[in-house]
């Protein structure tokens, strides 16, 4: 018997689904991580793997993690299990569920941190704490931040607890209204932004930064970076987007659905791009500089144009609203299942969830300080962590997801469950699930260790 829906519930209906999909997607990953990922990697060539990344890899297995977890109806773990159990296949698949819980764990634990980030730089803008600041200003600023690692905990403190108390009252009230509103503001702060940087940046310099391939830059571990970010910004290959898409109704189109998150996490990274890049070479910052980049250039920005204070500080307001609305889908996996599968209430699951990633967060916190000077293969803490989740593991779950839905999953329950109209784009799609995306991960991870 299929079920028709989650015992967590359903959306009611799918624009709901769009939001909170979108909710999830958008977030740090676009706004700080994209850019100075970005900016580490020599911009032009590295962006046009990561947009062939998200079409030929990330949208396809968006569809059939979603697929999957309306199939499901359950947790992912549980999820796994039942729909293999269901098309005859080993338990063993029960495995990808787990190992998407513990990504999610992971992420959380630096996600936190970074949010905490963004949360204390909105009251640095709303006190005015920019105004007259040059380059040199902005950067003593941010690296007076993080060498205090009391100040990273309380604000890493508060952050965690904000994600564990919608996490705890049920992940559905409350985000459809912070979605609905506050996304699109976001995105005409971001216009906003882009204008001010072709106005007041080098916005050429910066184009031509972001769009000129230079493959000469583009090393192996570029490569896997690119397609580590895809993954990352689209909260693919650990079950977030196969929990959301459990509560999703039977009728509603999951290409339609997938194309859309995609289409709109796509166009806040890219305006996200546009409007620090051009500001970063006006001010004459590196655009190598690492995790620090948004937090010297919107900065700068802020302090000069009219109305700064007003605008930067809702500017962080809606970015830590993102970071919120994607934070919440990063404990979702392992809080129903332990829910699910351990009797634990949702209160006390969200809140052990909090509490461990939390503490895994002060290593985080640490790396940025006291830790610095500890690395493995040239990476602090967060480096490793960071790396370990965005470009291994959810890599690794988005190629079982391409590989059970594109090889152990029958044609049929595929197509019943993907009900796309037009039988060339369902072929297209199939065509990228089975070949493209799996062949094109497993190149990558080869490249990326010099076997190729
Ligand atoms: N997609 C989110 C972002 O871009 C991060 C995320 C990753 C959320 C994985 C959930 C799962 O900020
Ligand atoms: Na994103």
């Amino acid at each position: 018997m299929r079920k028709e829906s989650s015992i967590h519930g359903q959306w009611s209906s799918k624009l709901v689904f769009i939001l909170a999909a979108t909710g999830s997607a958008v977030g740090l990953g676009n706004i700080w991580r994209f850019p100075y990922i970005a900016g580490e990697h020599g911009g032009g060539a590295f962006v046009l793997v990561y947009l062939l990344c998200i079409l030929l890899i990330g949208l396809p297995i968006m569809m059939a993690e979603i697929l999957i977890g309306r199939r499901g109806r359950q947790s992912p773990i549980n999820t796994m299990t039942a729909l293999a159990r269901e098309e005859g296949l080993s338990r063993g698949w029960g495995l990808m569920g787990w190992m998407g819980v513990v990504a999610g764990f992971l992420i959380l634990s630096y996600y936190s941190v970074i949010a905490g980030w963004a949360l204390s730089y909105v009251f640095r803008a709303g006190t005015g704490s920019f105004t007259g600041l040059d380059a040199q200003g902005v950067q003593a600023m941010f690296e007076g931040l993080v060498a205090d690692p009391e100040r990273l905990l309380a604000w890493h403190t508060v952050f965690m607890c904000m994600t564990l108390i919608v996490v705890a009252r049920g992940v559905r009230s409350g985000l459809e209204q912070a979605v609905k509103f506050l996304m699109p503001l976001l995105l005409l702060m971001l216009v906003l932004l882009v204008g001010y940087a072709m106005a007041e940046g080098h916005f050429m310099e910066g184009l031509r930064f972001m769009f000129t391939p230079d493959f000469s830059k583009l090393t192996g571990n570029a490569v896997l970076v690119a397609m580590g970010q895809a993954f990352f910004t689209l909260s693919l290959g650990m079950g977030a987007i196969m929990i959301y898409g459990s509560y999703l109704s039977s009728r509603a189109s999951i290409a339609r659905t997938s194309a859309t998150v995609v289409g709109a996490d796509t166009l806040v990274a890219i305006l996200a791009g546009l409007a620090i890049f051009p500001i970063v070479f006006a001010a004459g910052l590196e655009p190598s500089q690492g995790p620090g980049l948004i937090f010297v250039s919107l900065p700068l920005a802020f302090a000069q144009m009219p109305g700064g204070v007003l605008f930067g500080t809702v500017f962080f307001v809606l970015l830590v609203v993102a970071a919120w609305t994607s934070s919440i889908s990063l404990m979702e996996p392992a809080v129903t299942y332990l829910v699910e599968n351990r009797g634990m209430t949702r209160v006390s699951a969200a809140t052990l969830v909090a509490v461990l990633s939390w503490l895994l967060g002060v290593g985080t916190v640490l790396s940025f300080n006291h830790w610095s000077g500890y690395t493995l293969f040239d990476m602090t803490f967060f480096g490793a962590v960071d790396y370990l989740t965005s470009n291994i593991l959810l890599p690794l779950g988005g190629l079982l997801i391409a590989l059970f839905v594109g090889w152990r999953m029958t044609e049929r329950s595929v197509a019943s469950e993907l009900d796309v109209q037009r039988p060339a784009l369902f072929r297209t799609w199939y065509y990228l699930l089975r070949f493209v995306a799996p062949i094109g991960i497993l190149l990558v991870f080869l490249r990326a260790i010099n076997v190729i």
